[in-house]
């Protein structure tokens, strides 16, 4: 099974890399980056890397060369809120990829699973009290993956996830903030991409927007099947 990611270099995204590339049913990942990733995770035998200078721009020959794969993860964003990396990156992705997969015959729908966020508002009319434009900039992004996805049910489903406080390893005392905050409020990172990665592989079942709560529950059974299944 194949499996495309963006956003591989961030601190979510690289621990949604490292769990595919430990998933013993992906037997390829093709990341897209704009520089290279460090040394000691790019020479990875499941891994090939493909640098893209322009998110806005998907050469057709190259979505063609990875069509055959289950399903992308996108990683990539800001906390602030950029026009590029929030929402125009994605929707030219989306909108690339599905032109090329209309040209082919059929196959499961292709899996677009989008990290978003518990505070991002598709709701352009209400007031927000902090980050309005960036959380409403984002929301616009959710509203138009979903819909692409309605409109074209035979070959994409979207999936957005929508975490509250991600314990990555970059705080002092991850699993300590994720149990103190709660499974509303915050998801360990592990459990994140082992959640995004079920999506993309398979997801049946799953509802199209997925809070705090869900993706907890379900990372941490997957966690485990996962451990289990690594065993040596
Ligand atoms: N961390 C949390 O607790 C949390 C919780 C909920 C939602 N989120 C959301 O999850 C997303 C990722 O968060 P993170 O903490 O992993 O962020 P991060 O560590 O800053 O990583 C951001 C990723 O996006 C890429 N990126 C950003 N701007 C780009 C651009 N203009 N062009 C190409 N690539 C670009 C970065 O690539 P480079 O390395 O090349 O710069 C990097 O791979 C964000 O949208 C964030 O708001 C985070």
């Amino acid at each position: 099974m194949k499996i495309l990611i963006v956003g591989a270099s961030g601190s979510i995204g690289s621990q949604v890399l490292l769990h595919c590339l430990s998933h013993p049913d992906i037997t390829a990942v093709v990341a897209f980056v704009r520089r290279n990733l460090p040394a000691n995770i790019s020479g990875h035998p499941k891994l090939q890397c493909v640098i893209i200078q322009d998110f806005s721009k998907w050469p057709e020959e190259v979505l063609h060369a990875h069509s055959d794969a289950v399903g992308m993860l996108w990683n990539m964003g800001t906390n602030t809120g950029d026009m590029l990396a929030d929402l125009e990156y994605p929707l030219a992705f989306i909108e690339s990829m599905g032109r090329v997969l209309e040209t082919q015959s059929s196959r499961p729908p292709f899996k677009y699973v989008h990290l978003s966020g518990k505070f991002v508002r598709q709701n352009q009319e209400e007031k927000l009290c902090f980050l309005e434009e960036a959380r409403k900039m984002k929301g616009r992004l959710e509203t138009r993956s979903l819909a692409f996805a309605n409109n074209h049910a035979a070959i994409w489903k979207t999936f957005i996830v929508r975490p509250g406080a991600v314990a990555t390893e970059n705080l002092l005392i991850p699993g300590v903030i994720a149990t103190v905050l709660g499974e509303t409020l915050s998801v360990r990172v592990e459990e994140l991409a082992a959640f995004m990665t079920y999506l993309a592989m398979d997801g049946r079942g799953e509802d199209s927007l997925i809070e705090n709560t869900r993706i907890v529950r379900k990372g941490r059974e997957l966690l485990e099947q996962h451990r289990n299944n690594i065993k040596p």
